[in-house]
């Protein structure tokens, strides 16, 4: 094991390099951002659709979209959620794909199943899923009302689930896109099934670490031969969930580093890891997230967290290969050319965010 810490970076903030086939022309990423502005049609409004291209044309080297939701039974959890199953669907991401390339960044699509932490009434399906019939604690935030008890996850329906990621896939091969991310982080349906919190399963998808870390390869596994080589295919974790956001969804820095671990043995280019902060201590471990994951993968690790200017970017670029900003990002245009000139930066409050559930169109 490496103690990546004690090592000096090499890394340039604003030197290209390589990820997968891709020359990126920077370390600094768009973080997903989830925006609930599609209408019927499953489509996000144009105006959230030029926000990602806005930020590709200003120096992002890596746009990753909204979480997409993987199918039209079960897996939305907001209202105006987008998918990519249908035509009309790809010929929209398509021209989007079209000008993130045109403006030389590469562009992810995320996708996800919420599980959980949904209501009944946003799916088509009328009802949510997950590995075990266990409601969050908490209220849901948009309705004020208590989540409903899901039903517990049948065979049937572990398979179904994962053939909406297949499907959702393939759209995104259809579109254009340079790569895919699975949400595997947050609380959603992948991280219920990774967290004993919520994976109360006696089956072979339950249990030990390898058995709840079963359904996440399989769903890895299932579309990798869908996302060619040339492409992305990227996988992102995290500790915490949007539900019940005080618990640590893994144990401690032993079986953090037992999840990597199995992450780091998928057919994968990267590893994602969100984290509320980036330098925060991860389980007392005496290391930050980044550098806990670094001692049990040598893949590219992308961080996220609060990351607001120079300092914090080079500082979090020390112990990662990417670093993604969400709020920085969303609330300023010029980010990369702000952190590029050294400029005095604030980190936006969660509130400031709120904007991005509204009909205001981003700068
Ligand atoms: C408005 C908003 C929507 C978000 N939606 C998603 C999402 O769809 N998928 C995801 O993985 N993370 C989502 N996140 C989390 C961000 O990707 C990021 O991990 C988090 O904001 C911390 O980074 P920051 O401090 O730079 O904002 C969202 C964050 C915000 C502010």
């Amino acid at each position: 094991m490496q103690d990546k810490a004690s090592e000096p970076t090499q890394k340039d903030l604003f030197a290209p390099w390589q990820l997968g086939a891709f020359r990126l022309r920077n370390r600094i990423g768009l973080a997903p951002m989830t925006r609930m502005s599609a209408e019927k049609d499953s489509i996000p409004r144009q105006d959230v659709l030029d926000f990602l291209v806005r930020r590709a044309e200003n120096g992002v080297a890596l746009i990753t979209t909204e979480a997409i939701v993987s199918d039209y039974e079960s897996a939305q959890g907001y209202p105006g959620q987008a998918r990519l199953l249908t035509q009309r669907q790809i010929n929209a991401w398509a021209t989007v794909n079209e000008r993130i390339r045109a403006a030389g960044s590469v562009s992810i699509l995320q996708i996800f199943h919420c599980g959980r932490v949904a209501w009944p009434e946003v799916n088509p399906a009328q009802r949510t899923i997950a590995p075990s019939a266990i409601a969050p604690r908490q209220n849901n935030p948009l309705t004020q009302a208590p989540y409903p008890t899901p039903d517990a996850m049948s065979a049937y329906d572990i398979q179904h689930s994962i053939q909406g990621f297949v499907e959702t896939v393939k759209g995104a091969m259809a579109a254009g896109f340079d790569g895919v991310e699975i949400h595997g982080a947050h609380g959603y349906l992948i991280s219920q099934f990774l967290s004993s919190y919520s994976n109360r399963r006696e089956d072979a998808y339950g249990g030990s670490l390898d058995q709840r870390f079963r359904y996440a390869r399989e769903v890895v596994e299932v579309v990798r031969p869908w996302v060619p080589q040339d492409k992305l295919l990227l996988f992102r974790i995290s500790n915490w969930g949007v539900v019940d956001m005080d618990v640590s969804l893994f144990a401690d820095a032993e079986e953090w580093k037992a999840l990597i671990a199995h992450i780091d043995a998928l057919p994968i280019d990267a590893i994602s890891v969100s984290t509320y902060r980036f330098s925060d201590e991860a389980f007392g471990s005496g290391m930050n997230m980044a550098q806990l994951t670094r001692t049990a993968t040598k893949k590219p690790i992308f961080i996220c967290g609060q990351i607001y200017d120079r300092d914090t970017a080079e500082a979090a670029l020390a112990d990662a290969d990417m670093v993604l900003s969400g709020k920085s990002l969303l609330l300023n245009p010029h980010w990369v050319q702000d952190i590029q000139a050294r400029k005095a930066l604030r980190p936006y409050r969660s509130e400031e965010a709120n904007i991005a559930y509204t009909k205001e169109p981003l700068p």
